[in-house]
Order: C-alpha cells, then structure tokens, then sequence
C-alpha cells in the first residue's frame, strides 16, 4: 500500500531560465489533476574540463535529480533547450547515467512527455522534442504529446506541437511564454498526470 502520492518527475535542463518556466508551468498542470503530484528536478551544467566541481545544491530553483527520482516516478516529463536542433548534453548526460534502470525495466509502461525551448521559431523546437523522445521509447515508456483538441495548437504563431510543448525564447531568450505557450504546457502537464494515473491503476489491477 502507497504511504504517498504517486508523482509525475519534471526532469529539465536550463540554462537561462526559459525551459525552467516551462517546467513550472508544466507542474502547475499537473498538480490541477488531485492524487498526484509534481516534483522538479534539475541537472547540473556539464563541462568539457573533467575537473569542474559543482556545488551539490544549485543556488536557486529545483535541486539535482537522483536516480531514485526517476526510479520511482509514475510519470515523467523531460524539458531541455534545443542545442543544435538536439537536447542539451547535460540532460544527455544524465540520461546516460540510467542503465541500471533500464536493466530492471523501472520505467517500462510508465507515461513520458517532452518540451523545449529555442531561440528562434524554426531552431530545431521538434527535432529536439524527438531526440528525447528516443531514449524514453528505450525504457520501454508510452509517449504522449500533445492531442488538437486543444485547439491552440492549429492557431499557434510561436510555440506548440503535437510533439510536445515548446517554447519561442527570442535570440536573448527572454521572452515570456505567450498566452498560448503557457496554455499548452498547462495542457500537457495535465494530460501527463491524467494518463499517468490511469496507467498506475492498470498495473495495480494486473
Ligand atoms: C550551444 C547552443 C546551441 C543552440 N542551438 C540552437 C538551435 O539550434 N536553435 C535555436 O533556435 N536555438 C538554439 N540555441 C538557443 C537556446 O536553445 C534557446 O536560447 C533556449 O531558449 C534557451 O533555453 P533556457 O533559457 O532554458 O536555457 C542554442 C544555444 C546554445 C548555447
């Protein structure tokens, strides 16, 4: 018998704060949804210098992901700037951390989503939701974008895909999320937290 409420794991990278406003508003869809929560988590820069140390905690937003946090997670979104059309390596990074993982099947019929951010409206916004995509297909996770009924996404002049929630963050990368940016990632997080509950139910039932 669970002690506590299954959650949905907000797993990002971030580097100038737009996919971090993304994950927030992807939580707050989420926890619309009651028994089931959000949690955040972040990944630490990478470096090409092996010696660079990072402080264990990030001086501010959400704390550094373990892989207990994705272990026992009922849900998953994965948010990540685009870098060259591709996710960011940090998030790569980690994500190659998860073998162990994938050795036990922990994330097999559990739902997953992605959402980026880019710079400009056609930098990579798909290509880079697809590159996460792939390792979550791996696990054996069942992928969820976004549907039309939410009919933002037929009318949508910056960000939004059936891939996932994206995000246009203008060349400095400090444009807010539009109206329909935020309603879309809102979406999505509720969506996420609906099908992952429904799966939850499945495999107690079985
Ligand atoms: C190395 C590097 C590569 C990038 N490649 C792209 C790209 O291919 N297309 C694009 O539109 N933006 C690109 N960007 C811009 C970021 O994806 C964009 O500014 C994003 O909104 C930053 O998100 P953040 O605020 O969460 O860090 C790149 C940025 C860096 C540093």
């Amino acid at each position: 018998m669970r002690d506590s409420l299954p959650y949905v794991l907000i797993l990002y990278y971030s580097r100038h704060g737009a996919t971090r406003s993304m994950a927030e508003q992807l939580a707050a869809g989420v926890e619309s949804c009651p028994g089931i929560e959000a949690r955040l988590r972040t990944v630490p820069p990478v470096s090409p210098t092996c010696e660079a140390v990072d402080p264990e905690i990030p001086e501010e937003g959400a704390i550094y992901a373990e892989l207990d946090d994705l272990r026992h997670c009922a849900g998953l979104a994965l948010g990540s700037p685009t870098r060259f059309g591709n996710m960011a390596a940090p998030l790569k990074h980690f994500i190659d951390s998860t073998s162990a993982l994938w050795l036990n099947g922990a994330l097999v019929d559990k739902p997953a989503t992605a959402f980026t951010s880019t710079s400009s409206l056609h930098g990579g916004q798909e290509t880079t939701l697809i590159s996460m995509l792939l390792p979550l297909l791996h696990h054996g996770m069942v992928y969820a974008g976004l549907s039309y009924r939410e009919t933002d996404l037929m009318t949508t002049t910056s960000g939004g895909t059936p891939y996932g929630a994206s995000h246009l963050a203008g060349q400095r990368s400090d444009q807010p999320l539009s109206d329909v940016e935020r309603r879309l990632v809102r979406a999505q997080g509720k969506r996420l937290a609906r099908l992952t509950l429904a799966l939850a139910r499945l495999e107690e039932e079985a």
